[in-house]
């Protein structure tokens, strides 16, 4: 389907396109490195229950709003509030948004290249000129990280610089089926090992007594990282988009996809973990706590493909960790190109200028951390899990009472002819308005302390 609309910012090629796009900005690091690792250290099935009920109730409402408000005024998250109101409050979301993506960017980049240093790990490995005990150790060594942060920020910031659609739509068509693909062998491998059931019935089986206001929280920060919701870079791709497509169906695949790949993702490294004593790797500890970091999965993951035969764990291995490069490329495009619209849009600068400007300075924080990568867990709890919720908050509350869900569903209308007759018009007003921001707002209460003071009142 040809682009017959005409917009200067740049649009889409396809629907199928922009699915890919969201989609591709959707599936990252988030599903395979930080969904397990959050999964092992808060309690298994009870964290996989909250984080799905959180993705559908909160996370595909929130994605159809942030898209509303994209398209509707074809601008960043800054420049969209400005046009809706004239309140000079509400420009602030979008700064706050802009924000949390240039801190999520730095470390994100860290993250990244160690998943595209592990490419080349995992042939040293097969080839046998790296050995096991020296292999993880290198994810502190500094040098390294900063190398390959650098290559990583380099590679996002020249996708950046050819503009939207043709680079993420077409890297993205190939990488999600063999992904999947991958994915799903892998979990067939493990499933037969001894030890699986252990994992399996962790990840399946909630145990409702570990629901806890800080299981909660997490499994919030989950969904919008992984969803990338909260910080306006679906407002930026939204404005992208054309009149003829359907939001809320797009906002569906995209949510399903994204969930979809973190659950396999968890299926495969929740029993793999459980196995990965075998395989020589220890991540519990004497007293069978889990030494959940956020490495988690450069530790067991390695270990899993080393117990395949040399040809089958060389194939798996570097095919993996190559893809999740890839994955982790399409959603740094994403974190870099919401800071990149803001200074094209607001200051007038050239894309080209406007990308290197900020790829570089961002890049600066990537090496701060490189070198100490024990600051990964602060800037991840500060910005994602905290502020992520708080962004897709103020966006609940901007749509649902400044700009009204009325004006949206017109927006909304655009490519949903049906809408009119729709359970969707019957409910998303009410989830955008009450449940959403009343769910992210008591569990922010919950999380600083203030619900339990105020109980305490009475
Ligand atoms: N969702 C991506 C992942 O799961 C990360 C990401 C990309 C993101 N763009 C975002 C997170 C915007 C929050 C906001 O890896």
């Amino acid at each position: 389907m040809a682009q017959t609309e005409t917009s200067s910012r740049g649009n889409w090629n396809s629907k199928v396109g922009f699915i890919l796009a969201a989609a591709g900005s959707a599936v990252g690091l988030g599903n395979i490195w930080r969904f397990p690792t959050e999964v092992a250290s808060n309690g298994g099935g009870a964290f996989l229950l909250i984080y799905l009920i959180c993705c559908f109730a909160i996370g595909f409402p929130v994605m159809v709003a942030e898209l509303s408000i994209g398209r509707k005024t074809d601008r960043n998250p800054v420049g969209a509030f400005k046009a809706l109101s004239s309140n000079k409050f509400y420009p602030l979301i979008g700064f706050w948004g802009v924000l949390c993506g240039v801190m999520i960017l730095s470390f994100y980049t860290v993250v990244a290249g160690w998943t595209f240093s592990y490419v080349f790990e995992e042939i040293f490995f097969f080839m046998g000129l790296e050995s096991w005990a020296n292999y993880f150790a290198e994810v502190s060594n500094g040098v390294k990280n900063g190398i390959f942060s650098t290559i990583f920020m380099g590679a996002t910031v020249s996708i950046i610089l050819g503009g939207v659609s043709d680079g993420i739509e077409r890297a993205t068509k190939f990488l999600m089926p063999v992904l999947i693909g991958i994915l799903i062998i892998m979990i067939g491998y493990v499933s037969f090992q001894p030890g699986a059931g252990t994992g399996f019935a962790e990840y399946l089986k909630p145990d409702f007594s570990q629901i806890s206001a800080p299981l909660i929280f997490s499994a919030m920060g989950q969904a919008f990282f992984s969803l990338s919701l909260g910080m306006g870079a679906l407002i930026t791709y939204g404005s992208y988009l054309s009149k003829k497509e359907n939001i809320p169906e797009a906002a569906a695949y995209v949510t399903l996809a994204d969930v979809g790949i973190a659950f396999l993702a968890g299926l495969l490294i929740m029993p793999a973990m459980y196995m990965a004593e075998s395989f020589g790797v220890s991540i519990f500890s004497e007293s069978g706590e889990l030494l959940a970091s956020t490495d988690l999965i450069f530790q067991v993951l390695p270990a899993l493909f080393h117990s395949l035969s040399t040809t089958a764990g060389m194939i798996f291995g570097v095919s993996f960790f190559l893809l999740l490069s890839m994955a982790a490329l399409t959603s740094t495009i994403s974190l870099l190109e919401v800071p990149t619209s803001y200074v094209i849009d607001e200051y007038n600068v050239k894309r080209k200028k406007a990308a290197m400007m900020i790829g570089g300075g961002i890049l600066i924080i990537s090496l701060i951390i490189s070198f100490d990568i024990s600051l990964i867990g602060t800037i991840d709890f500060i910005f994602s899990t905290v502020g992520l919720p708080l962004g897709g908050f103020l966006i609940c509350y901007f749509l649902g009472y400044v700009w009204t869900v009325e004006n949206a569903l017109e927006e909304l209308e655009h490519g949903y002819p049906a809408l009119d007759s729709s359970i969707f018009k019957a409910v998303w007003p009410i989830f955008i308005k009450f449940l959403a921001p009343l769910a992210i707002l008591y569990n922010l209460l919950e999380a600083i302390g203030l619900v339990s003071y105020i109980e305490q009142l009475f």
